[in-house]
């Protein structure tokens, strides 16, 4: 009797087990295509995580999330998110929506099966860390959802913002600084405007006549055009200490 009680309750763990490993091998999986690199997520505790840029002052940029999910399971939803809320969506069946409060700086649309969130004009503030979820339903599991973060750089295009230390005192030296912003931070190059040749700093032993000749400072950071500007040094006569 004892005997037959403990196959019997091993026979139940064994059943119980398999079912275990059986639900385990048996989920589905989503595969994130957009924005890259793609990945395939298994398990709905991890969060996928890729970065893209998007540049400041543009208008309709787009922000994709792109995804498949194994065939055991039937697309349900699929939204876009920041710190919790979310922006817009899209349920399968319906329109994709964008929420009441964020109309005016965003649309969206789907495309089996692709949401992307259109902005109007990209500025500063969409600077942030979004969230693509989205959402299958599989008959063993129910309902699934996974998660992607997207780290939404915004990218500045070069602005040249002063240039100082035109000014020298005749027979001295000159380093002409250009103050450069943007995003990522821009690299700076003199040239001699008569030759386009490439200058370094300091200019020594300034005299009267190169008053006239000009400088450029160019400035880039591969986002849009260089930023340019031309200066004349602003060379003061010794004279004037007599
Ligand atoms: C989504 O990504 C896949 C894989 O790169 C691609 O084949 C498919 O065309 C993309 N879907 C859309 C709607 O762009
Ligand atoms: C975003 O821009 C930075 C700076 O230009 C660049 O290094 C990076 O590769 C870009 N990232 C993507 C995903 O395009
Ligand atoms: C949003 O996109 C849809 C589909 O492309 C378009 O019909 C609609 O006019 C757009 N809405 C706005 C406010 O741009
Ligand atoms: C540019 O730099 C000069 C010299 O340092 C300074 O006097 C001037 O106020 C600056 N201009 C701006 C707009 O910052
Ligand atoms: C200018 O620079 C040169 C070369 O570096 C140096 O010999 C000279 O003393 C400097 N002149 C002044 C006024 O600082
Ligand atoms: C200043 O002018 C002199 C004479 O034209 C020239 O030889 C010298 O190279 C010039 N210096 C600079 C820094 O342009």
């Amino acid at each position: 009797m004892d005997c037959f009680y403990r196959s019997h309750l091993a026979f139940i763990c064994i059943f119980i087990w398999s079912l275990a490993l059986f639900r385990t091998t048996d989920s589905g999986s989503i595969t994130w295509h957009e924005p890259p690199p793609s990945e395939t997520v298994i398990d709905t505790a991890i969060t996928s995580t890729t970065e893209t840029n998007l540049t400041k002052g543009s208008f309709n940029e787009e922000l994709s999330c792109n995804f498949s999910l194994t065939a055991d399971l039937s697309f349900e939803t699929v939204s876009f998110e920041f710190d919790g809320v979310t922006v817009a969506s899209y349920a399968k069946g319906r329109y994709p929506t964008v929420a009441d409060r964020f109309v005016s700086r965003f649309n969206v649309t789907w495309v089996p099966s692709k949401l992307t969130l259109i902005v109007f004009k990209v500025t500063s503030d969409d600077k942030r860390e979004y969230h693509c979820r989205a959402q299958g339903y599989s008959s063993s599991h129910g309902l699934q959802a996974w998660l992607r973060m997207i780290k939404v750089d915004v990218l500045v295009q070069t602005q040249i913002t002063n240039v100082t230390g035109k000014t020298v005192t005749e027979g001295g030296n000159v380093t002409l600084k250009c103050l450069a912003e943007g995003n990522p931070t821009p690299t700076v190059m003199w040239t001699r405007l008569s030759d386009n040749r490439v200058v370094t700093m300091p200019l020594t032993n300034i005299r009267r006549q190169n008053a006239s000749v000009g400088y450029r400072c160019t400035a880039n950071n591969g986002v849009k055009s260089p930023a340019t500007r031309d200066v004349f040094l602003d060379v003061q006569c010794e004279c004037y200490n007599l």
